[in-house]
């Protein structure tokens, strides 16, 4: 069976494509373009996949407040094209969602039934995906993933040891809490649950959660990060610890963010590794990658 994977160049699809697996196959733009119906249609057409992770979307959170036509057409409107191919050909559709579609008012970790209030133009955009997702394909997985770091593609990882090349000290919020997530680990924990979706008799479609398990904070993990550098000779910087509030930022982002993956477990029998051997692994490849860079 054929894996299609919706994106190319991402931190999620290169991490799906290093993966390993030769039933997995990575289309990224111009050939496959959320925004044009056409380029999904084709795609699908020659690959003629079992399953398809939708490991593309508009991800610029920020930018999103000012770009919502570009937002929506990518996060909302391209997933509902591709959920309406998966249902014609009876194709298995896992598209990726977010934590940003919560607003972090829950004193607990999130559960997948809990009810979504999204904070931004990119949180409503990824929770209307969701939904045009499940209306149009009934057999699809939607799954939201949160703080997601490698040594692939850009992420919090490499935004802290490229600014600390540069800087003595970073300012991080301190009171944003998620579960940090390592990508190949997500992108195992995902294939694991294409090869289960697409048996016969798989009926457990719905939302799910795939996070890492132990909880941090944005500026605990930058200290995390840069004692990981630190042992390897790497960029290393102080860290400002501020309040959301004192760090205004176009988006509004949820201050609880945590996902609770009991679900994944259940169904999938999926249980992330720790997150810290994914950071030590990443930490690895990007000191050595930024030594290079520099000559
Ligand atoms: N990273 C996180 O911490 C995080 C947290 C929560 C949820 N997520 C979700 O996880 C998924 C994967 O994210 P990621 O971390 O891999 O993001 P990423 O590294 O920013 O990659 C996103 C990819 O989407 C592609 N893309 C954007 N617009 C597209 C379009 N119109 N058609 C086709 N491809 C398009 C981009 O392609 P180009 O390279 O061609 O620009 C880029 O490669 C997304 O659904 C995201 O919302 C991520």
């Amino acid at each position: 069976m054929t894996i299609l994977v919706i994106g190319r160049q991402g931190q999620l699809a290169q991490s799906l494509a290093a993966a390993g697996r030769a039933d997995v196959v990575c289309v990224g733009r111009p050939e496959a373009d959320l925004t044009d119906a056409a380029s999904l249609a084709r795609v699908v057409e020659r690959v003629q996949p079992k399953a398809v992770i939708n490991a593309a979307a508009y991800t610029f959170v920020d930018k999103a407040e000012s770009e919502a036509a570009a937002c929506y057409a990518a996060n909302r409107d391209g997933p509902a094209e591709l959920a309406r191919l998966c249902a014609a050909r009876g194709i298995v559709l896992i598209h990726i969602s977010t934590d940003m579609v919560f607003d972090g008012e829950k004193a607990g970790p999130y559960h997948p039934d809990d009810l979504p209030a999204p904070l931004s133009v990119y949180g409503q955009s990824k929770l209307d995906g969701e939904r045009a997702v499940a209306q149009a394909c009934p057999h699809s997985l939607i799954v939201r993933v949160q703080w997601v770091f490698s040594e692939h593609a850009g992420n919090f990882v490499r935004t802290m040891l490229t600014l600390a090349q540069t800087r003595d000290e970073v300012t991080v919020v301190n009171d944003q809490l998620g579960y940090p997530t390592y990508c190949p680990d997500l992108a195992a924990g995902l294939l694991k649950m294409a090869d289960s979706a697409v048996q016969p008799g798989f009926a457990k479609w719905g939302i799910y959660h795939l996070a890492g398990t132990e909880a941090t904070d944005r500026a605990r993990m930058a200290e995390a990060i840069f004692a990981e550098s630190a042992m390897m000779d790497g960029p290393v910087a102080r860290v400002k610890g501020v309040p959301t509030a004192d760090y205004p930022t176009p988006a509004k982002r949820p201050l609880n963010a945590r996902l609770e993956s009991l679900k994944a477990f259940d169904t999938f029998g999926i249980r992330m590794p720790d997150w810290r051997a994914g950071l030590k692994r990443s930490v690895r490849v990007l000191v050595n990658e930024l030594a290079k860079a520099e000559g």
